[in-house]
């Protein structure tokens, strides 16, 4: 459960230079959850409210997480961390809240436990608490300095970092989670300075001038906090992303998921795969996704929000995204299911069969080449090969009815708005642009002549 009394602000303004993409940095995506998205999820889960600091590309930040919008605050200059801390902060104050946890919005590998140790650390009396961290190599992350009875001094930026002036490097890094008492830091916020090699106002420098006033400062060292460090090259992104799908994959293993070829294997963190539920890679299993019990994906599938009940069956190189198949339902090879997409139980998409907002009822069949938009199949309907649903008149999208038990043969195209009724059958090749009735049989299409002796000698 969130606490009340908790605010969470994440950072999240920056370009990402190191990055080389147009596309603001926190955006970038693991297992097709973007950066801010996992360290959002984090964030809520152990605080009452979450605001994020947007600036570079803010509308697409906008645009990708309309559910963050209420928290959204603008930075319009990035300044530095400490900077974007200050435009959030009469948000902080307005919330009440006694503590504001602060999280870098490109560090996409932060657990709700980590955040909530960090809370639980400076819930017994602490000013200002931090995660840090051990690496063999410390390379670009702020150096935390500490005294002769390993008490915390303070935070140097790699750039800053002088050997000479600051001793050995220990290789105790700053995660950049943060802890903040919000009543003990706030003038200490905005004491910062901008007198170091960047130029900025550095949020970790808060931690030496606490510590110089007298404030309670604690850092928490985590050994398994390597992986809480923020990303900034693509190939942090690729290790980050590989580290947290194996993750992913041996803890659904171990709760008894059945995975074949688990290397290949990606679920996203968002996903849910049931005990008992069968996937062979490579495949992607994406989103909210649910695959239950006894459900099965074959190989070079990809899931986005899909739903699997017990006992559907995914075939090899389908494509499905917000669709669902009910118990018994079977989908490919080679199927593509849209947004709307759902089949009944035991109903069943064939190869090269694409759907969209469109209802396979019970027991219904397409099996081979077919479209099908908007359109509602009744029981045990079969849809001949080659049936198309003409959905669209160039300007709006309208509806095919297909009754209970019908039958339309191949080649078929029905012109929408249209009906066909229960039990009815089209003929193979029709063009249907009229309702057919219940159990009648409607057929459009040229009659066929034989011209003896116009044929070529055999
Ligand atoms: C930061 C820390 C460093 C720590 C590291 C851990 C500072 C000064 N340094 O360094 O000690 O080891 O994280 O990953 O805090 N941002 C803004 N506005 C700005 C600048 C940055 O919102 O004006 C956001 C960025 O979008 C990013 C986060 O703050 O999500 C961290 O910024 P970044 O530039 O990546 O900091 P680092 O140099 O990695
Ligand atoms: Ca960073």
């Amino acid at each position: 459960m969130p606490h009340q009394n908790t605010i969470a602000v994440i950072l999240a303004a920056g370009k990402g230079t190191r990055m080389h993409s147009d596309k603001p940095k926190v955006l970038q995506n693991l297992l097709g959850e973007t950066m801010l998205g996992l360290v959002a999820h984090a964030a809520s889960s152990v605080a009452a409210q979450v605001l994020t600091v947007v600036g570079h590309g803010q509308d697409l930040v906008r645009k990708a997480h309309p559910g963050l919008a209420e928290g959204f605050v603008l930075q319009e200059r990035q300044l530095g961390t400490g900077h974007a801390l200050q435009m959030a902060w009469e948000r902080v104050r307005a919330s009440g809240a006694s503590h504001c946890l602060v999280l870098n919005g490109d560090t996409p590998l932060v657990t709700p436990e980590a955040v909530e140790d960090l809370l639980a650390t400076a819930q017994t009396g602490q000013d200002l608490v931090f995660l840090s961290a051990r690496l063999p190599d410390a390379g670009a992350f702020g150096r935390v300095l500490r005294g002769p009875d390993g008490e915390v001094l303070g935070i140097v930026e790699a750039k800053d970092y002088d050997p000479e002036r600051h001793g050995p490097d220990s290789g105790e890094v700053n995660t950049g989670l943060f802890c903040l008492s919000v009543d003990a830091i706030e003038n200490y916020l905005f004491a910062l300075t901008d007198a170091n090699r960047a130029g900025e106002l550095y949020i970790t420098d808060l931690v030496a001038l606490c510590v110089e006033a007298g404030l309670s400062v604690h850092a928490l060292r985590r050994e398994d906090a390597g992986s809480l460090l923020g990303i900034n090259s693509p190939l942090e992104l690729a290790q980050a992303e590989q580290s947290l799908r194996a993750d992913i994959v041996a803890r659904l293993l171990a709760s008894g998921c059945l995975i074949h070829q688990p290397e290949s294997v990606v679920v996203g963190p968002f996903a849910v795969v049931e005990p008992g539920a069968e996937l062979t890679g490579p495949c992607r299993i994406l989103g909210a996704s649910t695959i239950a019990r006894g459900a099965r994906v074959e190989a070079f599938c990809q899931l986005t929000d899909a739903v699997l009940e017990p006992g559907a069956w995914v075939r090899e190189f389908s494509h499905l995204e917000s669709a669902r198949l009910a118990t018994g339902a079977i989908a490919g090879p080679y199927a593509r299911l849209r947004p709307g997409a759902e089949l009944m139980e035991g109903a069943r998409v064939g190869n090269f069969v694409e759907m969209k907002k469109s209802v396979l009822g019970p027991g219904a069949k397409a099996s081979h080449l077919t479209y099908l938009g908007d359109a509602d199949i009744g029981a045990r309907a079969n849809i001949g090969a080659g049936t198309i649903t003409c959905n669209y008149d160039g300007t709006n999208k309208h509806k095919t009815e297909i009754g209970a038990g019908a039958f339309i043969g191949s080649n078929t195209a029905l012109v929408a708005p249209v009906r066909v009724g229960q039990g009815a059958v089209v003929g193979a090749g029709s063009v249907i642009t009229k309702d057919v009735p219940d159990g009648a049989l409607g057929i459009a299409r040229g009659r066929q002549s034989n011209l003896p002796g116009h044929g070529k000698k055999p």
